[in-house]
C-alpha cells in the first residue's frame, strides 16, 4: 500500500467512524436542552464548574458533555478552558426566536430509540414498524399511550414552521383566494401567518382533535383571529369538511399513499371548482438539505411507511386524484410548494 492510499485509508475509516456516532449527536443535543445548558451561557463564558453547580450536574460530566458537542460545532471552548456560544449553541435557548428545543427533543425522543434498532426490518419488508415494535400505529400510540409525547411533537411542529411560515406566505400568491384551509395544519402556526399578512382572508384549520383542542391561543374562541378561523377536529382521510379556494397540505402528506390518495380525494370532494392544492415539503429533487431529507425520509419509512416525495411523485398523487400537476415553486426555505388545481 502507498503512502496516500494507507492516509486515504486512515480518513475514510475515520470518517466512517464519525459516521456511525451520529447518535451521540443526538443524545448529546437533547442532554444540553434538557439540562437548560445554552441558558446558562447567555451571559457570556464561564466555567464548566459553575455551570455544573448551577444546573445539578456533576461538573466532569458536564465538561465531557460540552467537549463532544464542542467538536461538533456546538459551543466553543475557549483558550482560558471556560465555554461559550456559537451560532449553533444559541439555537438551543428556548426564548431564541428560532428556538430549536423541541425540534431536538422530538428528534430524539424515546419512542424513537426504541424504532430505530428496527429499521433492517423496515428496509426488508418495505413497511413501518410501528405495529410490531409499538403494538399500534405511530400517531395512534402516541395519542393513546404517549401524550406527554403528542406535546413535545406539536411543539416540535410549531418550532419548524416558525422557521418558515413567513417565507412561505410570501411565496403564495393569496391575493384572489378569499379561504384558505391548512390540513393537517398543527397548532396553526401556517394558518395564523396567513391570516396576519393577508386581512381579506378567512382559514380553516384541520388536525386531529386532539391537537386543534390545542391550537395556538390567537386562533382559538375568543384570540384574536377567532372569527376568521374555523377549527376542525377530525381524520382527513375520513372527510376533509372545509370549502376552499386554497388547500394547504404541509408536511402530512408523507404517510403511506393510501392515506394520500383518500385526503386529496376528500379535498378535491369539497372544493371549490378550480381551487389551488399546495402541498408544501422538502421535495427530494429540490431539498438544499439532503442528509435532514434521507433521514426523515427513512424515519417516515419507520414509523408511518411513509417517505418524502420527488415533483414526480407528487404530480403521480396528483394525477391519480384527478387534480391537475401545474408547477413547484421554491420557498427560499428548505420547503417547496408542489401546485396543482382541482378540475372545474
Ligand atoms: C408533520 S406534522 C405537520 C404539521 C403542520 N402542517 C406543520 O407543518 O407544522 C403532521 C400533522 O398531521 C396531523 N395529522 C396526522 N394524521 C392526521 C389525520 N388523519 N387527519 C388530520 N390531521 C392529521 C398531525 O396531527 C400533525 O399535526
Amino acid at each position: 500500500m502507498t503512502n496516500d492510499s494507507s492516509q486515504q485509508l486512515q480518513a475514510d475509516i475515520s470518517c466512517i467512524k464519525e459516521i456511525a456516532w451520529g447518535l451521540v449527536s443526538t443524545a448529546a443535543l437533547v442532554a444540553a436542552v434538557d439540562l437548560g445548558v445554552a441558558e446558562a451561557l447567555e451571559s457570556g463564558p464561564r466555567d464548566h464548574r459553575d455551570v455544573a453547580r448551577e444546573l445539578g450536574a456533576d461538573p466532569i460530566a458536564l465538561r465531557q458533555l460540552l467537549d463532544a458537542l464542542v467538536t461538533r460545532g456546538v459551543f466553543q471552548r475557549l483558550d482560558d478552558g471556560r465555554y461559550t456560544h456559537t451560532g449553533l449553541s444559541l439555537l438551543l435557548r428556548e426564548s431564541d426566536p428560532n428556538s430549536v428545543t423541541y425540534l431536538v427533543r422530538w428528534i430524539g425522543h424515546p419512542c424513537f430509540w426504541t424504532l430505530w434498532p428496527h429499521l433492517t426490518d423496515a428496509v426488508r419488508q418495505g413497511k413501518a414498524q410501528s405495529v410490531a415494535v409499538l403494538g399500534k400505529d405511530f400517531f395512534r400510540y402516541i395519542h393513546e399511550d404517549d401524550p406527554a409525547a403528542v406535546d413535545v411533537f406539536n411543539a416540535a411542529m410549531t418550532q419548524a414552521s416558525n422557521h418558515t411560515s413567513a417565507e412561505v406566505v410570501k411565496a403564495l400568491d393569496l391575493s384572489q383566494a378569499q379561504v384558505v384551509a391548512d390540513i393537517g395544519g398543527g397548532q396553526g402556526h401556517l394558518i395564523r401567518t396567513v391570516l396576519d399578512r393577508n386581512p381579506h382572508l378567512k382559514g380553516y384549520l384541520m388536525d386531529l382533535e386532539g391537537v386543534v383542542a390545542r391550537a395556538l391561543p390567537e386562533l382559538r374562541p375568543s384570540g384574536e383571529f377567532a372569527d376568521r378561523v374555523t377549527l376542525i377536529g377530525g381524520d382527513c382521510r375520513q372527510e376533509v369538511p372545509a370549502q376552499a379556494d386554497v388547500y394547504l397540505l404541509k408536511n402530512i402528506l408523507e404517510w403511506d399513499d393510501e392515506s394520500t390518495i383518500r385526503t386529496l380525494e376528500n379535498v378535491r370532494r369539497s372544493a371549490r371548482p378550480g381551487a389551488r392544492v399546495v402541498v408544501v415539503e422538502t421535495l427530494t429533487d429540490h431539498t438544499p438539505e439532503p442528509q435532514v431529507t434521507t433521514s426523515l425520509d427513512l424515519l417516515l419509512l419507520l414509523n408511518v411507511g411513509g417517505r418524502k416525495h420527488s415533483s414526480e411523485h407528487v404530480a403521480e398523487l396528483f394525477a391519480r386524484t384527478g387534480i391537475r400537476f401545474d408547477r413547484v415553486r421554491p420557498t427560499g426555505t428548505f420547503l417547496s410548494l408542489a401546485e396543482g388545481t382541482v378540475g372545474a
